[in-house]
């Protein structure tokens, strides 16, 4: 989709981060906006930012829960209702959760799989008869470095994003001819409120309490802006690109699980955070 001005894009998880950002980069394009989110103030905030953005550009706002398939159905008739129409969808709600496999509740675990994973499939699903009325469309769906390689303590985040790229990539052979094209995202690490949103538990170095996962992420992991990342977003759509990497970090752990399998797996395994990492973070080994 070379040209996004007047489409009209819905937007999930779009009153923080790498959403909120996504929807201020795709008001610059001249795109009309439909964003939903839980967190309702933030995402008033969000079509604030919007609207002294630019003024020709239309945004509703949607409270959706994006675990609950009802809503995302809803969602999905609200925007035709109030747009007219819907060319893009960028399922993009996301959570996380520290803690082991074995200790994980089953309810954190159903929890982060229902905005994760059935949020994704929820909204590729509901949209889909509306996005093949037009003349061209477009589902992004944001998995991220942990659908590539997954990493201890984190194991519903890396099985909810390894699943976005096999229900995306499926997806988006079945759709192969059709005026639908499919994005499955990778992020790297993006400076967003991620971490500190995080149900925490326990990181797999277990001398790390939440508020120096939150520090340790945003100093010394994320190393891409939210701004920057929506940017790259935007031109993997505007390229029709079925795959789209954000940041260097993602490409550099892309090539290294490629070409050691097995090495980098057990490299990403290690249970204590490097001390070059904690040294940029500030925080005490
Ligand atoms: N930040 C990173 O480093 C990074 C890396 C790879 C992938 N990602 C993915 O990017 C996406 C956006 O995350 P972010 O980094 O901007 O995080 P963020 O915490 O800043 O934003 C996530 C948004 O999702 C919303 N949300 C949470 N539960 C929801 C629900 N049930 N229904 C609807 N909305 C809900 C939150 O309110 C928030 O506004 C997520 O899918 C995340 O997994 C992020």
């Amino acid at each position: 989709m070379k040209n996004l001005n007047n489409k009209v894009a819905a937007i999930t998880g779009a009153a923080s981060g790498i959403g909120r950002a996504l929807a201020l980069n795709l008001t610059d394009e001249g795109c009309h906006l439909a964003i939903s989110d839980i967190n309702e103030a933030g995402l008033q905030e969000t079509a604030d930012m919007v609207r002294s953005r630019r003024k020709n550009v239309r945004v509703t706002t949607h409270k959706v829960d994006t675990a609950d398939r009802e809503q995302v159905r809803r969602y999905a008739e609200e925007v035709m209702k109030a747009h007219g129409a819907v060319h893009i969808i960028i399922n993009n709600a996301g959570v996380v959760i520290a803690e082991t496999l074995e200790d994980l509740s089953y309810e954190d675990f159903e929890w982060l799989m229902g905005i994760n994973l059935w949020g994704v499939v929820y909204g590729s699903k509901e949209f889909l008869p509306y996005l093949k009325q037009q003349d061209c469309a477009h589902i992004v769906n944001i998995s991220s470095v942990n659908g590539i390689f997954t990493n201890p303590n984190n194991g519903p985040y890396c099985t909810a994003k390894f699943a976005v790229r096999g229900f995306t990539e499926t997806l988006a052979q079945e759709l192969a001819d059709t005026n639908i094209k499919v994005s499955c995202v990778h992020p790297g690490g993006i400076k967003t409120n991620i971490a500190a949103n995080a149900r925490f538990y326990k990181a797999s170095d277990e001398s790390i309490n939440k508020e120096d996962a939150a520090v340790l992420f945003t100093r010394a992991i994320a190393g891409t802006t939210a701004d920057k990342a929506a940017k790259i977003i935007i031109a993997g759509i505007k390229k029709d690109k079925l795959r789209i990497m954000v940041g260097p970090d993602a490409y550099v752990m892309d090539w290294l699980k490629r070409l050691f399998p097995v090495g980098f797996q057990k490299l990403a395994g290690r249970k204590t955070a490097p001390r070059w990492m904690k040294k940029r973070a500030g925080i005490q080994s």
